[in-house]
């Protein structure tokens, strides 16, 4: 499973990235506002680091702003993916962008459905949000297997990209199920290496070590 970096602080990316734990980041205007950056320079700075898609997404509620607002952004790097919501003008801007050949990622996914129609118009990726289903009592995850069996029962190439991922948990699962990728912000993936029974073996394997008395340096 690919990782995506679900961010716009860079730091945080260039920190992951340097552990090779990055495979792409995600961004969305809420993650742009928190970054406090304009959207221009920080992409741009994004993709400096990170040489796999960078999801920029843009704001036009109508398909011909979105192309237009896709095309602007697909300026910054040649690795952006142009997001685009998952409405009908979505569906149109998104066959449009990637019949020029362009990486679109069609996101605010939340039915097999929308997903089923993402990959007839042709997305790179789609992006169905689990946190924001387990938010309204349904169930996420479920949704990352209903689409990974219709996408396989037709051998659709578009990738699942399991978004709006809360929780270690969310990893393992959207893993184990065949989620292409996924996207996390960079706490909960550094949150992935922890666990309490390697934090106590550590402890008693360090005091018995001091009790022999050696060195290793
Ligand atoms: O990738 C989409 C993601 O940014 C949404 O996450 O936590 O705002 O639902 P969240």
């Amino acid at each position: 499973m690919k990782f995506f970096v679900d961010t716009a602080d860079t730091d945080a990316i260039r920190e992951l990235a340097e552990l090779g734990m990055v495979d792409g980041v995600t961004t969305n205007p809420s993650l742009i506002m928190k970054s406090g950056r304009d959207i221009r320079e920080v992409t741009r700075e994004i993709c400096e680091i990170v040489s796999g898609p960078v999801s920029a997404e843009t704001v036009a509620l109508d398909a011909e702003g979105m192309i237009a607002e896709g095309r602007e952004l697909a300026k910054i790097a040649d690795n952006i993916a142009i997001k685009v919501p998952l409405t009908w003008d979505g569906l149109k801007a998104c066959k449009v962008l990637s019949g020029e050949g362009r990486m679109v990622n069609v996101t605010l996914c939340f039915s097999a459905n929308q997903a089923l129609l993402a990959a007839k118009a042709g997305a790179t990726f789609i992006s169905p949000f689990i946190g924001r289903l387990d938010d309204i009592n349904l169930d996420g995850m479920s949704l990352i297997a209903d689409i990974r069996q219709i996408y396989d029962n037709y051998g659709f190439q578009t990738e699942i990209l399991a978004a709006s991922i809360r929780s270690v948990n969310h990893m393992a699962e959207a893993a184990k199920i065949g989620a292409d990728v996924a996207t996390a912000p960079p706490a909960v993936i550094k949150a992935m290496a922890s666990h309490p029974l390697t934090d106590r073996g550590l402890e008693g394997f360090l005091k018995d070590w001091a009790k022999t008395g050696q060195k290793i340096l």
